[in-house]
């Protein structure tokens, strides 16, 4: 059977693929950022994953305000991104794993999850950057699979159902028949508003308390609604929806292996986190 070896969580700003572009990572802006991914590459080592399922929100490049599913997969061969208007250079494109893509899509049908399908689909930022991230030289030596969540438009899913989707695809990754070693990546927040009265906002000691429960109280954040959470986080922080799913994904204990967080980058306070599952 397939091993979840463990789980890396990011903030995506766009931002990082300019200063990637600009080789920008020993500037003191951007630093205290790049330096905490040491680490994470470190670990990624002995890790070795063959495959990442990635929990990410697209930010309008492959689905548009006109349609947008709550839950959607990717079941393509191969993943390109586009030009979002960002100034970010486009990358190689990812190589998908069709057959865990078929596997997560008809287990999560099965267990009542009504998810899209995608058989072709666009990558943005969100996918792309925190890829770069963890493979520097961009030559992708894993396979994936996207998992995308509705976080731009409301309604929005609950962090309940977003932390039952994860646990649905691990289960499901656990249970399939091959024995590659599967990383979940996700990506998003931490807190940050990007428009209105509260453009700007950040909540660190909010972020600092959802950090440490995604290993001492992995529910903690279900007990608000989408509001709350974006009340707390702002609007664009609800984005730590794709961290919740990531640690459901884990199973019932996870240990923290390596965290960093900095305010800010860009209008985000970022944050990466490098979790295992635990006995
Ligand atoms: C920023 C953050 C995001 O999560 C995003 O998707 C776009 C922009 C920012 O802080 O600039
Ligand atoms: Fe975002």
């Amino acid at each position: 059977m397939a091993q979840i070896v463990g789980a890396v969580t990011t903030s995506h700003v766009p931002a990082i693929g300019k200063a990637i572009f600009k080789q920008l990572q020993s500037e003191p802006y951007w630093k205290p950022f790049f330096d905490g991914f040491v680490k994470v590459r470190q670990w990624l080592e002995s890790a070795r994953p063959d495959v990442v399922v990635v929990f990410y929100n697209d930010h309008g490049l492959n689905f548009f305000l006109d349609k947008m599913p709550t839950f959607a997969v990717g079941a393509a061969p191969s993943y390109t991104n586009a030009d979002e208007g960002w100034g970010i250079p486009t990358i190689p494109a990812f190589r998908g794993e069709q057959d865990l893509s078929w596997h997560l899509i008809n287990r999560l049908v099965a267990a009542d999850f009504d998810i899209t399908t995608c058989q072709e689909m666009l990558v943005d930022h969100a996918f792309t950057l925190p890829m770069a991230l963890l493979w520097p030289d961009q030559k992708w030596p894993v396979q994936v699979v996207p998992v995308c969540i509705n976080t731009v438009q409301f309604p929005l899913p609950s962090a309940k159902r977003c932390y039952a989707l994860g646990e649905q695809i691990g289960n499901a990754i656990r249970g399939w028949q091959s024995d590659k070693r599967v990383l979940i990546l996700g990506t998003g927040g931490l807190s940050h508003q990007l428009e209105g009265e509260r453009a700007g906002f950040i909540n660190k000691s909010f972020d600092i308390q959802f950090m440490d429960s995604l290993t001492k109280d992995p529910k903690w954040a279900t007990q608000w609604n989408s509001a709350e959470l974006v009340e707390k986080a702002g609007t664009q922080g609800i984005e730590l929806l794709m961290w919740l799913a990531t640690r459901a994904a884990l199973g019932d204990k996870a240990r923290e292996v390596h965290r960093n967080y900095h305010i800010p980058i860009s209008n985000t306070a970022s944050g990466v986190m490098v979790m295992e599952p635990a006995a």
